[in-house]
């Protein structure tokens, strides 16, 4: 599987691990910055990684910033994108079973690296269940338009 990822300089050292940690485990990555711990703009990595995924660049997107809520309000506006913050590996699960979630966002700041190793592992193995959740995600995509 690809996976795109991207950050802010408040993630940055995190997701070089994080690059690691995927390539260990067999992923392709398509790494869309930001590349030093110099004072970068959130949005801007957002934006690139959710317009991979949305034009199948990459099967699953995550995002990095200090708290992941400004990468993730960001990658959100790309039409298609379901980012979710995650925090613990129960939401990372549920995520991906309910809302088919396409972006991972993780905040540097608020988890340790095994933790965020272990959502990212889920949420890249959950499959979406479909159901009773597929008829939601299409009004999701009827709000974008
Ligand atoms: C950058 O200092 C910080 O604002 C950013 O990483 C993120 O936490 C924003 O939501």
């Amino acid at each position: 599987m690809k996976v795109a990822i991207g950050c802010d300089h408040g993630a940055f050292e995190l997701k070089e691990k994080v690059i690691k940690f995927l390539q260990g485990n067999g992923y392709d990555i398509l790494d869309l910055g930001c590349n030093s711990l110099d004072s970068v703009d959130y949005p801007k990595y957002g934006k690139a990684v959710g317009e991979a995924v949305v034009n199948k660049k990459a099967e699953k997107g995550i995002v990095l910033c200090g708290t992941g809520i400004g990468i993730s309000i960001a990658a959100n506006k790309v039409k298609g994108v379901r980012a979710a913050l995650c925090n613990n590996t129960t939401t990372a699960r549920l995520t991906r079973e309910h809302n088919d979630a396409n972006v991972l966002a993780i905040g540097a700041r608020m988890v340790g690296d095994v933790l965020a190793f272990e959502m990212v592992e889920t949420f890249l193995t959950t499959e979406f269940e479909g159901g009773r959740h597929q008829k939601r995600i299409e009004m999701i995509s009827e709000i974008e338009g």
